[in-house]
């Protein structure tokens, strides 16, 4: 099987490496790929979120599946392209992306689906925000109706700092604080059917003890000990299944990674947020974890076919990811600066490195190219032994200036 992957970050760097081991995928490919997809798989450099380049060279290559990371590329209308041209493709088209890149749409799906989430008012005026914070009371969420790479989200007790938020987009969604753990549940989708993975945890918010602001995530761990056994069946009787059925209903095939963002209230399960993709980071570790080939289920989805009652495999034991940021990061990375230590990270027994926002510098250095830089990952028999082992492998990285959080999954280590 020929497959090309499409992004360049941690996410995509994960995805390459699982397809990698898969043993059907004869040829890989990634566009544009990072240096370290660079050393598994033949990188193309164009715009992965231009649909007739992505489609001339998916031709050229005549791959099998296109593997598509980010939520730009799906809302480029890339998946339409390749659909359209014959090729199979992992990724929802452009109109079920909808469900990601607009919060109104996706209230809508869940309202006509009765699929539990926050309670939630559209705002196009100030008038209607006011009110709006007026009925849901502090702490307040609200959020750009548009993509905004994880950073459109604000939950403040400060009413100033959520109105002047609203100001600053076009249109918003105001809604119910939900109180309890997040998890991330991504559904690999054929348009009609659904197959759960590993549940994960996302860590938010900039610095420790989930201070500072949202970033797009800053570490992860799978599994999840202190999740009921079931829980992934709950949310794909309550949440996948009906999202996929509605949407197929309005003639938008949902195919490619439904990533259900919940939140364990005390009211029960509730979605936080759906993404049309693979979540960065806890992609990193779900797939670590995953020992059926990652390369025919992905296909399976693609060409349609999917059985509804497979469930993949697991390896035992545990993995953390560490994200390593650069200085400044999120508010304004700093880019440029070598980054060294990797080989030597990598040397820790069961950890290894991804790369998440790199590029080659002159005379081979490496050098920080984006706000979440690597993506150190530590597996081990257990939580503890593999945030231990990620946190070794993550002190031999040097990079001026960059920061990472010291407690990626600490809680849920240190339970009994
Ligand atoms: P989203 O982009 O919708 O995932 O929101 C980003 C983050 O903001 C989530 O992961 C939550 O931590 C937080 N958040 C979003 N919506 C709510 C909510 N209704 N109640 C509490 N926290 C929320
Ligand atoms: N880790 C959160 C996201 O991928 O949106």
């Amino acid at each position: 099987m020929r497959v090309l992957v499409l992004g360049s970050g941690g996410r995509e760097h994960a995805l390459a490496r699982a397809l990698h081991r898969a043993p059907a995928v004869t040829a890989l490919h990634c566009a544009p790929g990072n240096p370290g997809t660079a050393e598994i798989a033949d990188n193309h450099q164009l715009d992965p979120c231009d649909p007739t380049a992505v489609t001339e060279l998916a031709e050229r290559l005549r791959t099998d599946l296109v593997v598509i990371g980010p939520e730009a590329v799906l809302v480029a209308g890339v998946g339409d392209a390749l659909r359209k041209a014959g090729v199979p493709c992992f990724g929802p088209d452009r109109a079920a992306a909808r469900i990601e890149a607009s919060k109104a749409f996706a209230k809508e799906i869940m309202a006509a689906a009765g699929v539990p989430t926050a309670e939630a008012r559209v705002c196009d005026t100030t008038m209607q925000v006011e009110e709006a914070l007026d009925a849901f009371g502090p702490p307040y969420v609200v959020k750009d109706d548009g993509l905004a790479a994880g950073k459109g989200v604000v939950v403040t007790e400060d009413r100033t700092i959520a109105s002047r938020h609203a100001t600053a987009c076009e249109r918003v969604v105001v809604e119910e604080f939900l109180d309890g753990p997040e998890v991330s549940l991504f559904a690999l989708c054929d348009g009609q059917h659904a197959v759960p993975l590993l549940p994960a945890q996302d860590f938010k918010r900039a610095y420790d003890d989930d201070a500072g602001p949202n970033t797009g995530g800053m570490g992860a761990y799978s599994p999840l000990p202190w999740i009921s056994p079931d829980l992934v069946d709950e949310v794909m009787a309550t949440v996948v299944q009906p999202a996929v059925d509605e949407l197929r209903r309005r003639e938008i095939p949902y195919v490619g990674t439904l990533y259900a963002g919940l939140a364990l209230t005390s009211k029960g399960v509730r979605v936080v947020e759906f993404n049309a993709r693979f979540g960065d980071p806890e992609t990193q570790v779900v797939l670590d974890r995953l020992a059926t080939p990652l390369a025919k289920l992905l296909q399976s989805c693609a060409i349609g076919g999917l059985d509804p009652d497979f469930r993949p495999e697991w390896h035992p034991g545990a993995a953390v990811t560490v994200v390593v940021a650069a200085e400044g990061y999120p508010e304004a990375p700093v880019k440029g600066d070598e980054i060294t230590g990797l080989d030597e990270a990598s040397k820790v027994d069961g950890a290894y490195v991804l790369h998440a926002g790199t590029k080659l510098g002159g005379e081979g250095r490496l050098i920080a190219n984006g706000g979440r830089v690597l993506n150190v990952v530590g597996t081990g028999p257990d939580l503890p032994a593999a945030r231990a082992t990620a946190y070794e492998a993550a002190s031999h990285i040097a990079l001026r200036g960059s920061h990472h959080r010291t407690d990626i999954a600490l809680k849920a280590a240190a339970a009994p």
